[in-house]
């Protein structure tokens, strides 16, 4: 083969390599392209949530690992886990009961998108059957920054679930509560209630409207001495979702995040109506 068509063929060759290996999922990437490939129930936007949480966390100095509650096949968890720190553990509890080979999925899942496995701690249970020791024990020492509760949606259930959290969370980290506002399960906001008040060091700090009813409402809840930064930064992140009136919790008020494109701006210009 003469010189120049050794070379060419081997430029061929390289970019054939170059175009083999596919670029890292990132959770930008994973939010943009692939979240709905995921099948379960959490919406995109509360994922998107998530990840700014995670950044605000992250440049406050707030340290901790993620987890949560009822993984399913991965869909939020994998956002959680890929905008988490490359030093955090990524925390996934779930009774994998439903549906079958549903456990074999979800890792599945997390390989494929992109989860650091080394980091991956799972634990197939039942949170009824859990204490906090238990959990504490997997976590090498340390505890969770952002943990999202979507396992059990009997009340009973989210009070041992929030008991959970609150015993594992570090120093300003977030629980996030799934389904708080969805039509099939109305006792569980009042469920939330009664453990707030027994608690008034904890708020909701914001409400992440529903996108439909599968993809339901969110609270997030942090200690109360974090709740205006983290308002803060949702406001920064996502100015074009803040409704214009607060979540009238009788403690504090929070902020009301909602992706509705017609309703947060006509409502906004319905209470300050645009100057002519
Ligand atoms: C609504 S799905 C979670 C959806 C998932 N977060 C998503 O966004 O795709 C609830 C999950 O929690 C699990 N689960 C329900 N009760 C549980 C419990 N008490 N302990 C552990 N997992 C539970 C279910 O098996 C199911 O996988």
């Amino acid at each position: 083969m003469s010189e120049p068509m050794a070379a060419a063929s081997l430029l061929v060759r390289l970019r054939g390599w170059f175009k083999a290996a596919p670029a890292p999922v990132t959770a930008q990437s994973y939010l943009a392209h692939h979240y709905g490939s995921v099948p379960g129930f959490s919406s995109l936007f509360s994922a998107e949530v998530a990840a700014a949480l995670l950044a605000a966390q992250r440049q406050a100095g707030i340290i901790g690992h993620v987890g949560e509650i009822g993984v399913l096949m991965g869909r939020s968890f994998i956002g959680l886990a890929l905008a988490a720190g490359p030093d955090d553990l990524c925390l996934a509890i779930d009774d994998f009961t439903w549906p079958e080979h549903v456990q074999g999925v979800f890792i599945e899942n997390c390989r494929k998108y992109g989860v650091a496995m080394d980091r991956l701690v799972t634990i197939a249970a039942n949170t009824t059957t859990l204490t906090a020791s238990d959990i504490l024990a997997r976590l090498d020492g340390g505890r969770l920054r952002y943990l999202h509760v979507d396992g059990g949606h009997q009340a009973a259930v989210l009070r041992h679930d929030l008991g959970l959290a609150r015993a594992v969370l570090a120093p300003g980290g977030i629980i996030c509560l799934d389904d708080m506002l969805h039509a099939q399960y109305p006792e569980l906001g009042a469920a939330v209630q009664a453990e707030l008040a027994a608690d008034p060091e904890l708020a909701v700090f914001c409400v992440v409207d529903r996108a439909d009813l599968i993809a339901a409402a969110k609270y997030l809840i942090c200690g109360r001495g974090y709740a205006e930064a983290y308002k803060s930064a949702l406001r920064a992140a996502f100015p074009a979702c803040v409704f214009p009136e607060p979540a009238e919790f009788a403690a504090a008020p929070a902020l009301i995040l909602s992706k509705d494109a017609a309703l947060v701006p006509a409502y906004r210009d319905l209470i300050e109506p645009p100057k002519p």
